[in-house]
């Protein structure tokens, strides 16, 4: 069995100094790895991943990460992901990471993703440029998911995005919100390659489950959606 703690929107600021240490105390004692998907920083400034990259360092077991919207809000989306690598942090960005745990290989592919709607209300590249350039980032995301994951040949595939790639875990958000809380084109890469999990965040007022049209299982975590700091997900290893 392999125990994936897994956590969203954590929205760290300065002044939350101690709060996410003290949360984390146990994680690396109930789980075999951690998964934060994006909205790491409350404004992305370089400063709250520094200071957050201090609280994490409770953490023991590898720490897997993509960024999210907030994290890109100051343009130092780049530091961030220096300063958390610095503290031994895996930060994901349209690449991948394998690891092995009890004789079980993981595969973990994880990108920010990006907003364009869902099914028939996919917003679609037609007309102005500035709507075929929102789609186009959507589209990038979703090659770079792609990528990611034709590198794994792992016994369990795990995916990390920040924005959702099914409508179902976004029940109990506004309707009109929906464009910008992700994406169904994210999943076709899911589908495609075959994915044990896939976890995101950003519908803060979504719902936890759901599932691709592949039956894929999908987990919106963020933490005003579990109303804690993580949960764990036990997945069955070839291992044991
Ligand atoms: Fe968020
Ligand atoms: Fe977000």
């Amino acid at each position: 069995m392999i125990r994936v703690a897994a956590v969203g929107d954590l929205h760290f600021r300065e002044s939350y100094r101690g709060g996410v240490r003290s949360a984390f105390r146990t994680v690396s004692r109930e789980a075999d790895l951690l998964l934060i998907a994006g909205d790491l920083t409350g404004i992305g400034r370089p400063e709250e991943a520094a200071v957050l990259r201090r609280e994490l360092s409770i953490v023991s077991i590898p720490t897997v990460v993509v960024l999210g919207n907030h994290d890109y809000h100051s343009d130092c989306e780049e530091d961030i992901k220096s300063i958390l690598r610095d503290g031994g942090i895996i930060v994901l960005d349209g690449d991948f990471h394998k690891l092995d745990i009890r004789g079980t290989s993981i595969g973990l592919a994880g990108t920010k993703g990006f907003c364009g709607g869902f099914g028939i209300r996919q917003i679609t590249p037609f007309g102005e440029i500035g709507i075929k350039e929102f789609l186009g980032h959507v589209e990038e995301e979703t090659e770079k998911l792609d990528r990611a994951l034709a590198g794994l040949n792992t016994d369990i595939k795990l995916v990390i995005l920040h924005y959702s790639p099914v409508i179902d875990t976004l029940a109990g958000e506004s309707p009109e919100l929906y464009p910008f809380l992700g994406c169904s084109m994210l999943s076709i890469p899911v589908d495609r390659h075959g994915t044990d999990l896939v976890v995101h965040g950003h519908a803060h007022h979504g719902v936890e489950l759901g599932q691709t049209d592949g039956g894929v299982p999908v987990r919106n975590v963020a933490m005003q959606v579990l109303r804690r700091y993580y949960i764990v997900y036990d997945l069955v290893g070839t291992g044991g």
